[in-house]
C-alpha cells in the first residue's frame, strides 16, 4: 500500500495549510485599506480585519462547499418570499420562481418556445417563467407590453447581445434607440428598398443557376460535394440540405447590401467568410485606400459562427447580470464568447475593405454613413460598423430560416406547391426571366398567404420577447405588474391560439388566412414583432421572402427525402431548422 494512516494525516496537514495560507494571503493582499484606514464610518477597523482572518483561517473545506450553496439558496428563498414584484400568485415550473438557471436551463436546450408552449396549455395564460419573469399567451397583451408610448424598454436580456458597442437591437436606452432608429428607418422605407432589389434578384438568379447545374447533372445520376452535405442525383430529381443554400443566398444578399460585395457563397458553394485577424487595425484603417492588401482576414463560417453566437447570447441573456462573468468560464460560453468576437471581425472586416474602396452606388452602408441625426450629425467608424454588424446579423439567417421553412411545408404538402405554382403561372406565363420582380408577386393572394402561413407556423422569432413594466406599471386585463417585472408574450404560442386561427393551428393551411377574422390575425400575427421595437428590416424581408419563393417555386418542385420525420428546429435567440433535405426537379413549365 502506498499511503499509511500517517503519510495520509501529513497530506491533509499541507493542504490545510495551504488553504490557511492562501486565504490570509487574500484576504491582506486585496484589503490592504481595511487595515490601513478603518474607521467608525463603516469601515472595518484592524481588530475586525485580524477576526476575519481569523474566522477564514478556521474554515474549512467542507463548511465552505455546504455553506455557499445554503447561502445562495437561502438568498433565493428570501427573494420569494418577499416577492418583490408581487407575481408569487403566477404559477409554473417550481424551479424557475426561486432562479434564473430554470430558463437559462431550458435555453441552452434549445427548445424553449416548445417548452413555454407546454406549460401555457398546463397553467393558463399566465405563466411564471423566471423569479421575475412573467409569461403572457394572451395576443391583446401584445398591445400593451410592446405598444408604442407604453414606456417599457428591453430587458438585460440584451446586454448579452452587445459587441463592437451597442446598436440598434440591442441598445436599452430609450433616447439611443429613438435617435438610431430615426437613421435606420429612412434606410428601410418601401421607397429605399425597391432601390436594393436588383441586389436581391442577382443572388436569386445566382442560386437558381447553381441548382441547374446540380439538377441537371444530377438527372445523370452524378453527385458532388457542393453545400454542406453534399448533394445526390437520383430517380430524376437532385437530393440536398436546402437550408445551406438558403443560408448562403441570404448571406450574399446582406453582405452585398450591407457592405457592398457578396461574401460569395453561393459562387464558392461553400459557408465561408473573411473576418479581419486584429479588430484594431481593421478598424483604425477604415478609409486608407490600397489598403485592402493590408488587412489581413482569414476564413470562418458565418452561418455557423451566427448561430453559436445566437444560442450563446439568448442562454447567457437570461441569467441575472452578476452570473454572466461566472457562467462565461464554462467552455460552452466561452466558445459562444468566441463566436461574437469573430462575427464582429467578418463586419470589421467588411467595411474595412468597403470603405478602402469607395463606390458610387445605394446600399445600406451607403445610407448609413449618409444618415444624420437631430443635431445634424453622422455616425462615427465604431457606430457604423456596429449597425451594419446589426443588419448582417438581423437580416441574414431570419430570412434564410424563413424562406427554408416555406420550402419544408410546401414539399411536405404537395396540393398546396401545385396551387401556388397555378397561381405564379397563370400570372407570369409570358415572363421568361427566372427571377420575379416584386411588381409581377406582390399582389398574389395565395402566394402571401403561403408565406405568412409559414411565418405563422415556424416563426423564427418565437420566444416572448423580454420587456420591463414601464415606471407606474403596466395592467393587462385584471392583472397589475409593478415597475420592473420583466414580461413577454411568446410568439410561437399566440401563433397557435386556436380562437384566433381556427381548430387545426397546428396544420399547414395557408386558406384559413381567407377564412378567420382577419382583424384578430392581424392583431396577432407577430413574426416581425409590434410597435417600437419591431422590425425595421421588415419591408425588404417581405421584398426578399416574395422574390425568393415565387422564382423558387416557379422554377422547381420539391418532394421531401424523408417525409415523416419531423421538422427539426433548434431555438437560441431565433428558432431555427436544423436541416431540410429535399428532392428538386426542375418544372416543364420553367
Ligand atoms: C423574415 C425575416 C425577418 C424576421 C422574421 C425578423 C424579425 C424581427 C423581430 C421579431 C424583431 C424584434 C426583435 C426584438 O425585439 O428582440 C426584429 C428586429 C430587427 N430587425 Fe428583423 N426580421 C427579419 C428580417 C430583417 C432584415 C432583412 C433586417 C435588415 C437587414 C432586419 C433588421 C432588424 C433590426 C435592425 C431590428 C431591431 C429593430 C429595433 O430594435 O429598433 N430584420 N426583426
Amino acid at each position: 500500500m502506498l499511503f499509511t494512516a500517517d503519510t495520509d494525516s501529513i497530506v491533509r496537514e499541507v493542504v490545510r495549510q495551504r488553504l490557511r495560507f492562501s486565504w490570509v494571503k487574500w484576504v491582506k493582499l486585496s484589503h490592504p485599506p481595511l487595515r490601513l484606514t478603518g474607521t467608525l464610518s463603516g469601515k472595518l477597523q484592524p481588530s475586525a480585519t485580524m477576526a476575519l482572518v481569523d474566522l477564514l483561517e478556521n474554515v474549512n473545506l467542507v463548511s465552505l462547499a455546504l455553506g455557499i450553496p445554503a447561502l445562495v439558496i437561502l438568498g433565493h428563498v428570501i427573494k420569494w418570499f418577499l416577492d418583490p414584484h408581487k407575481i408569487r400568485e403566477y404559477p409554473g415550473p417550481f424551479f424557475a420562481k426561486f432562479t434564473d438557471l430554470w430558463l437559462g436551463h431550458v435555453a441552452a436546450n434549445g427548445h424553449r418556445s416548445e417548452v413555454v408552449h407546454k406549460l401555457h396549455k398546463q397553467y393558463g395564460t399566465f405563466v411564471r417563467i423566471a423569479p421575475n419573469h412573467v409569461s403572457i399567451s394572451d395576443p391583446l397583451a401584445l398591445q400593451i407590453v410592446y405598444a408604442h408610448g407604453n414606456g417599457s424598454l428591453k430587458s438585460e436580456f440584451y446586454d448579452a447581445f452587445v459587441s463592437i458597442r451597442r446598436g440598434l437591437f440591442n441598445t436599452r436606452s430609450r433616447p439611443e434607440h429613438t435617435r438610431k432608429r430615426k437613421i435606420v428607418s429612412h434606410i428601410f422605407s418601401q421607397k429605399s428598398v425597391l432601390e436594393f432589389e436588383p441586389h436581391v434578384r442577382l443572388y436569386v438568379g445566382q442560386l437558381i443557376k447553381q441548382w441547374d447545374r446540380l439538377y441537371d447533372a444530377g438527372v445523370k445520376g452524378l453527385s458532388g460535394e457542393e453545400g454542406e452535405g453534399g448533394w445526390r442525383g437520383r430517380d430524376g430529381r437532385v437530393w440536398l440540405d436546402c437550408l445551406p443554400w438558403y443560408n448562403y443566398l441570404a448571406f450574399d444578399i446582406i453582405g452585398d447590401l450591407a457592405f457592398g460585395a457578396p461574401f460569395g457563397m453561393l459562387s464558392a458553394c461553400q459557408d465561408a467568410a473573411p473576418v479581419a485577424v486584429s479588430h484594431e487595425k481593421a478598424m483604425a484603417s477604415y478609409g486608407t485606400s490600397g489598403i485592402e492588401e493590408e488587412i489581413k482576414v482569414v476564413h470562418i463560417p458565418a452561418v455557423k459562427i451566427l448561430n453559436d453566437r445566437g444560442n450563446f447570447s439568448a442562454s447567457l441573456g437570461v441569467l441575472p447580470s452578476w452570473m454572466r462573468p461566472l457562467a462565461k468560464q464554462l467552455p460552452w460560453f466561452r466558445q459562444g464568447q468566441q463566436a461574437v468576437k469573430d462575427l464582429a471581425g467578418i463586419a470589421i472586416a467588411a467595411v474595412a475593405k468597403r470603405l478602402a474602396m469607395p463606390v458610387d452606388r445605394v446600399d445600406l452602408l451607403s445610407k448609413l454613413q449618409d444618415g444624420r441625426d437631430d443635431e445634424g450629425k453622422q455616425m462615427g467608424r465604431e457606430e457604423l460598423t456596429a449597425e451594419a454588424l446589426t443588419q448582417l446579423i438581423a437580416g441574414s439567417d431570419t430570412t434564410s430560416n424563413s424562406s427554408c421553412a416555406i420550402t419544408y411545408y410546401l414539399a411536405k404538402n404537395p396540393h398546396v406547391q401545385k396551387k401556388l405554382q397555378k397561381e405564379l403561372d397563370e400570372t407570369l406565363a409570358n415572363e421568361d426571366d427566372p427571377v420575379t420582380t416584386l411588381e409581377q408577386v406582390k399582389r398574389l393572394t395565395y402566394l402571401q398567404g403561403v408565406i405568412d402561413e409559414a411565418l405563422r407556423i415556424h416563426s423564427t422569432s418565437g420566444i416572448g420577447l423580454p420587456r420591463i413594466a414601464p415606471e407606474g406599471g403596466l395592467t393587462i386585463g385584471e392583472h397589475f405588474f409593478p415597475e420592473g417585472t420583466i414580461l413577454s408574450v411568446p410568439t410561437y404560442t399566440i401563433h397557435r391560439d386556436a380562437e384566433v386561427w381556427g381548430n387545426d393551428p397546428e396544420a399547414f393551411r395557408p386558406e384559413r388566412w381567407f377564412e378567420q377574422d382577419q382583424k384578430a390575425i392581424q392583431r396577432t400575427f407577430n413574426p416581425f414583432s409590434f410597435g417600437p421595437r419591431s422590425c425595421v428590416g421588415r419591408n425588404l424581408a417581405s421584398m426578399e421572402l416574395l422574390i425568393i419563393v415565387s422564382s423558387i417555386l416557379r422554377r422547381f418542385e420539391f418532394v421531401l427525402e424523408y417525409p415523416d420525420k419531423p421538422f427539426d428546429t433548434v431555438e437560441g435567440f431565433l428558432r431555427k431548422p436544423v436541416e431540410c433535405n429535399v428532392g428538386i426537379k426542375r418544372r416543364a413549365q420553367a
